[in-house]
Parts: C-alpha cells; structure tokens; sequence
C-alpha cells in the first residue's frame, strides 16, 4: 500500500531501527526491492533522484512504483531523492503521482534554504505528501547530485533545530561523514556519532543518512573477479563504503531511514558481467537482466536485516 513517511519514520525512529530507501530507475530494480520487502515484511522506500527521471520518465517510474505499492501488503513510500531544483520539486508534488518528496536546499545559505523548504513543505502537506530536507553537505559524485570535498559541511545540531522548527519538515538529511557513490574515504571510515546524537537531542523529526551504501569487499571481489577476465577495470578495487557495524551505531544514535543506490548498482554490475561472460551465446534480455533482479533481491534483503525495518511492515 502506498503511504508517505509519516507512516513509517516516526515508528521507526521509536523503536530504533530504519527503513531502506533504495533508488529506482527501471523495472527490475524496482520489483527485486519489492519483492525483498514483501518476502520479509518489511516498510520500504522506493526513491527516483532527478537522473533517474531524466532517464526514464517521471510517469513510467510512478507507475512502476505505483503497482509496486499496491500489489504488495507491504507499507511503500513512492519518493522524490535530492530535488535540488525548486521546479522539479513543485512539479513532483503538483504531479500527484509521490507520497513524499526530498527538498535538498543544501547548496544555499541557511536562510534561503529555509525558505524554500517551507514553500515546498506548505504545498506538499496540502496534498498529504511530506518532506525531507537537508542541512549540511554530503561530499560525492553521481550524475546529478554532487559535492566536492572544499564544499563539504557536517550538520550543525543547534542549526538543524532551528530549521526543522522554521520549516516544518517531517524528516532531516544530516551530513556527518558518509558520501555518495563508491568512494566514501580516504581512509578508515569513521562517522561523527557524537555530532549525530546531538542532532536527534535536538531535533523531533526523525533522521536521515544519505551515501550509506556498504561497498562490500565480497562484492567488489566478484566484480572484480570479472573485471579480470576483460582484462579491463580495476576502478572500484579500493572503493570504501560505510561498514555494517557504523550503520548499526548510526542508527542506535538516531537514524530512521537509510539511503542506499550504490550497493545495488554493483549488485547489477556483477551479475550482468557475470552473465554475459559465463554464456557468449545469450542475447535475450530477460536472461540478462533476471539474475540481477535476483542479486539485487539479495542485497536489499541483506540491507533490511541489517536495518532492523524486517518484520516491521
Ligand atoms: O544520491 C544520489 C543517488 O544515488 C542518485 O544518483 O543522480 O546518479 O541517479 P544519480
Ligand atoms: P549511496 O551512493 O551510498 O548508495 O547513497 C545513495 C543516496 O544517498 C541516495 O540519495
Ligand atoms: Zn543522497
């Protein structure tokens, strides 16, 4: 059933685990997270960013998403992620077609970013939709949300107060240390715990954590297991993603909802390399795309049990 993130955050932020929000930009990504959270009970958010649109279409991802939701027993939440520009966020939420959308003003000044928060927040509650805002910056590069490392900004709490008051925001996307994409550190990865947990003191709506895929070294070793029989592409060999046990002490501390894009797309990676190079005869699409809906599955299962959101649905 289709339902916005009131429905599911503030339960989640009470008993402190976090539901999923995975990205979608196609059908078999969409229905390997439903079929995940259907087959463990689970809340889910499915989220298209801005590329994922300009891929392919607002309406066809809305419908995707839409018989997601009502095909399964399980609570969905149909997102927006990282709206950046105010007019894709106001056509989102005049569209009708999301139960919840993200306004990520992050890139302006406080003042401003407030303002604009509370224009969209005012609209979006007129149609029953909520709002996640952000505060601070998260490092990182994917195709339409990026921050370089001098523009980086951890979330201030006293600040974050002070806009969730001002906006009426239902959910705040903190930065306190994790990145985009596969490159999160430099070095051993290491989250401000303490600056989040004086965040949540402060701040009554529940908590989100962007760029928290995991990068799993098992993945990366079967990608790259692939990569060598191309003889090509060592270019995720040294990605570092946010350990399980950060995830585990980010949550404890506060967060509800727990972005996640990368891991999946790696998950696809390795099973469509896996699949074309294992048969060269292949050439039908399902037989292609199948097994990555299957590992995809995989992941986002794996992802729910570390959550803690399985069983919650
Ligand atoms: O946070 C960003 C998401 O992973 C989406 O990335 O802009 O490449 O679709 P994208
Ligand atoms: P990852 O790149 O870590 O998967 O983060 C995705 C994200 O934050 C989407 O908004
Ligand atoms: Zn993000």
């Amino acid at each position: 059933m289709l339902v916005n993130l009131n429905s599911i955050l503030p339960k989640a932020r009470r008993g402190k685990y976090a539901v999923g929000a995975f990205n979608i930009n196609n059908l078999e990504i969409a229905q390997a997270i439903i079929d995940a959270a259907v087959e463990l009970k689970s809340p889910v958010i499915l989220q298209t960013s801005e590329g994922a649109i300009n891929y392919a279409g607002m309406d066809y991802l809305a419908m995707i998403a839409h018989v997601a939701a009502e095909s399964s027993n399980v609570p969905v939440v149909f997102h927006l992620d990282h709206g950046k520009n105010y007019d894709l966020v106001m056509t989102a939420i005049n569209s009708g077609l999301y139960s919840s959308v993200m306004y990520d003003g992050s890139h302006h000044p406080l003042k401003e970013n407030i303002k604009l928060t509370k224009q969209i927040v005012k609209a979006a509650h007129k149609k029953e939709m909520t709002v996640e805002a952000e505060l601070g910056r998260i490092f990182g590069k994917e195709d339409n949300v990026s921050v370089e490392e001098k523009e980086v900004a951890f979330t201030d709490p006293r600040e974050a107060a002070e806009f969730v008051e001002e906006t009426g925001c239902d959910a705040l996307a903190v930065s306190i240390g994790t990145a985009h994409g596969a490159n999160k550190f430099k070095r051993k990865p290491k989250l401000d715990i303490k600056r989040l947990e004086a965040i949540k003191k402060k701040v009554k709506v529940p908590l989100v954590l962007h760029g928290a895929s995991a990068v799993s070294k098992i993945a990366l070793t079967r990608l790259h297991k692939q990569c060598k029989r191309m003889k090509d592409c060592g270019r995720l060999e040294d990605a570092i993603g946010v350990p399980d046990g950060q995830t585990k002490k980010a949550i404890a501390a506060g967060i509800s909802k727990i972005n996640v894009d990368t891991d999946l797309r790696i998950a696809f990676t390795v099973a469509v390399r896996e699949t074309l190079l294992n048969d060269h005869n292949v050439f039908d699409p399902r037989k292609i795309i199948g097994p990555a809906r299957d590992l995809m599955t995989k992941t986002v299962k794996d992802k729910m049990k570390l959550l803690g959101c399985a069983g919650k649905g």
